[in-house]
């Protein structure tokens, strides 16, 4: 089976779907460790409970950025992954780490990119009064959130939307998308060409899959 390495920060929720699509043969592969940088990310547990290898690497422990990637390249190549799956990690990835897994590292970020990356993205799109807003699973590059987009799902924000009104709606598509990129990559059906991703040998649109 095709392995598979998540990385996460926190609750796991995204990490969650990907392993319900595991247990219903959905995912098209297996994965084979979650590694957290934080000792309390709920993710670790819901690893756990489902029999997967869980890791905790503390960033603090680590001087630099380059000396926390090189260790996290460490863990990650001890088992040996075709992909590896960032879920909610907050961090910053170096350039020698992006390079490393260069076309086999995703991401999924809480906006239509390109528009807003980083942080607050709800708050952002609500403050500008979008009227469409969503979540982009995108390949990893060295411009941060600013990789290559593969899919997209969008929800329409309505008058009086508020980022609580939101949250439940953002991440059940997250929860929808996320799985199924992965089975496209892990099915050998996507890969990052070099003008972009490629799915079943057709250059994907900017937006990706909408
Ligand atoms: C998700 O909404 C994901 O899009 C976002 O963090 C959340 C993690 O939730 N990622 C980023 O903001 C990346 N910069 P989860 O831990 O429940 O999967």
């Amino acid at each position: 089976a095709r392995r598979v390495v998540v990385l996460i920060s926190g609750n796991g929720s995204n990490l969650q779907a990907l392993i319900d699509a595991q247990s219903y043969g959905e995912l098209g592969g297996e994965i084979v460790a979650v590694i957290s940088n934080k000792a309390d990310a709920y993710g670790l547990q819901r690893a756990r409970d489902a029999g997967i290898d869980a890791v905790v690497l503390p960033h603090i422990e680590y001087d630099s950025r380059e000396a926390f990637d090189g260790a996290l390249i460490k863990v990650i190549e001890r088992h040996e992954p075709d992909l590896i799956v960032l879920a909610g990690f907050m961090r910053i990835l170096t350039p020698m780490f992006v390079h490393r897994f260069h076309g086999r590292l995703l991401n999924i970020h809480p906006s239509l990119l390109p528009d807003y990356q980083g942080l607050n993205t709800h708050a952002r799109a609500l403050a500008d009064g979008c009227t469409e807003h969503g979540v982009s699973v995108h390949f990893v590059t060295e411009e941060l959130d600013g990789g290559p987009v593969v899919m997209q799902a969008v929800l329409k924000l309505c008058e009086g939307d508020t980022e609580e009104s939101i949250i439940d709606r953002i991440h059940a598509r997250e929860h929808l998308i996320y799985p199924i990129a992965v089975r496209w990559f892990l099915e050998g059906r996507l890969q990052l060409g070099p003008k972009g991703p490629v799915l079943d040998g057709m250059p994907l649109p900017p937006q990706g899959m909408r």
